[in-house]
């Protein structure tokens, strides 16, 4: 039964039309976090006006052909942030949220759920709708980006000026098998070397950035339907690519040992777990020896699969790198990824899988199959640079900007904040989450922050779990100089102060 004008739902606004039209019943998503979504937005684009009220949950819920439990949950989310206001006998009325939820010109559009795209597929609507790849990726304090402005460029167009002079054919036709050779063979050693990863050249492949790198492993180790662990919160891009490929995903909590199942979760063993154990992304939480062995433990005897990103390990200041998971690994269950987008620059779309010996030789003649192998070239010039010392000096260096940087920005934290708000995570990589009151909308703060720009990610983006258990900030000190922190700091921190 369609919406009936029975009970006038609102002043002003058109909220049954509005929900009905982008309400779509096909989606892959829950029911609630479809309703919830198009609610908030309603609400924050002031679609849906302050004051007026919402439909009562039971005639939303018969419109919309969903359980009335579905309705009045959503009705609660929104009452626990503040978007909504239960009156008791009366209903549930928008909240006036005064000047913080003005529209304001969302600073990634990209980020802001997509509406459904009737002309796609159903998979299609969904990676579209559920896209995190943000826009702007540079500037202070953009997360996850290195410093591509001291990329040693004169080595590299040395190294590529003398492989132009007399490519081989190899370099510019089809290539086969899993990547180029010395590529490998550098790789190997740097690994083994710097990060205890137990391999030999031949268990590597090479792709073309992690996000293929975990199509491959997605496509060649699991069906669809198949679950597969994420940690919450945890990076988007994973979650993207196995929702794409009809994975389940499940959320595991995270805690400060890394992944934290709970009893339950052991009871339902998952076909893959997928962990950043090494620099738990994005709270920075080191996995613990104990949940290292529990995972492995678990796989072995469930034949999962334990998929480990090592995206930014390089770089950790104060305490030593720690070792990869893959070198505990006794029974071949675990698929390490690599990635040269942080330690090189990301445009090079260059990463690496390492493989347990009997994958190696299929994901290679997948790889070829599905994608082509692709940037031989660049491979043979990254194989040189790498053999000639430039990669492991290039790193060494920033490790010592990075750190610097990283100093920089905990001082201007303390600056203004004193000990107010919490840092987590700020011992390693390129990033750092500052936390907010978990009371606060972290994504209406993140677009006034935007209006001063300075780009920061709000954390709750991050969580599979709506809403969010905690709300931060994800800021990057990769590009931004060491003496512009204190200057884009302050202005991100007068945003900040108007919301405590
Ligand atoms: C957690 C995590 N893993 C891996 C990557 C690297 O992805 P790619 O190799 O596709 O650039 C990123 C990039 O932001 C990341 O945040």
């Amino acid at each position: 039964m369609p919406y009936s004008a029975q009970d006038p739902p609102s002043r002003g606004s058109a909220l049954p039309d509005f929900v009905l039209r982008q309400f779509d019943r096909g989606h892959p998503d829950f029911d609630h976090r479809q309703l919830y979504a198009i609610l908030q937005r309603g609400i924050r684009e002031s679609v849906l006006a302050a004051g007026s009220r919402l439909p009562p949950s039971r005639m939303l819920a018969q419109a919309l052909g969903i359980a009335r439990n579905t309705v009045v949950h959503v009705y609660e989310q929104l009452a626990l942030e503040g978007y909504v206001q239960a009156r008791v006998g009366r209903g549930t009325f928008v909240a006036d949220m005064g000047p913080r939820l003005s529209p304001v010109a969302a600073p990634d559009a990209a980020r802001q759920p997509a509406p459904p795209r009737k002309n796609l597929s159903r998979r299609g609507q969904t990676l579209v709708a559920d896209a995190g790849a943000a826009r702007l990726q540079w500037g202070a304090f953009t997360p996850g980006v290195p410093e591509v402005r001291l990329f040693p460029s004169r080595v590299w167009s040395r190294l590529q000026n003398q492989l132009w002079r007399a490519p081989t054919p190899q370099h510019l036709s089809y290539a086969t098998g899993g990547g180029d050779a010395d590529l490998r063979a550098s790789l190997a050693d740097y690994l083994q070397g710097t990060r205890g990863v137990v391999c030999t050249p031949e268990q590597i492949v090479i792709t073309s950035g992690t996000q293929q790198s975990l199509h491959l492993v997605a496509q060649l180790l699991a069906d669809p339907g198949d679950t597969v662990w994420l940690e919450d919160p945890g990076y988007w891009g994973a979650r993207s690519v196995f929702r794409a490929l009809g994975l389940k995903p499940v959320g595991v909590p995270v805690d400060g040992e890394g992944m934290a199942p709970s009893s339950r979760d052991f009871r339902h063993p998952p076909r893959m777990m997928f962990v950043s154990p090494s620099h738990q992304y994005p709270t920075g939480a080191v996995m613990s020896h104990g949940r290292r062995r529990q995972l492995l433990d678990f796989a072995a005897v469930h034949g999962g699969w334990v998929i480990e990103d090592d995206y930014d390990s390089e770089f950790r200041y104060g305490a030593r790198p720690l070792p990869a998971l893959q070198g505990l690994d006794r029974h071949g269950r675990v698929i390490y990824l690599g990635t040269f987008s942080k330690t090189l620059y990301p445009a090079l779309r260059l990463a690496y899988l390492v493989l347990p010996r009997d994958l190696a030789e299929p994901f290679a003649r997948a790889l070829g199959e599905l994608y082509r192998e692709g940037q031989s070239p660049q491979q043979a010039v990254l194989a040189r640079f790498m053999a000639e010392g430039h990669y492991t000096s290039h790193i060494r260096r920033m490790r010592g900007i990075y750190g610097a940087r990283h100093d920089a920005l905990i001082h201007a934290i303390r600056h203004h904040f004193g000990g107010q708000l919490p840092v987590v995570g700020g011992d390693a990589g390129l990033h750092l989450v500052l936390g907010l009151p978990a009371e606060l909308d972290d994504r209406v703060v993140v677009e006034h922050i935007a209006r001063t720009k300075v780009v920061a990610r709000p954390l709750s983006l991050y969580h599979m779990r709506q809403p969010a258990p905690a709300k931060g900030l994800l800021l990057g000190y990769g590009a931004v100089r060491e003496e512009d922190i204190p200057a884009n700091f302050a202005r991100l921190a007068h945003a900040v102060q108007q919301f405590l």
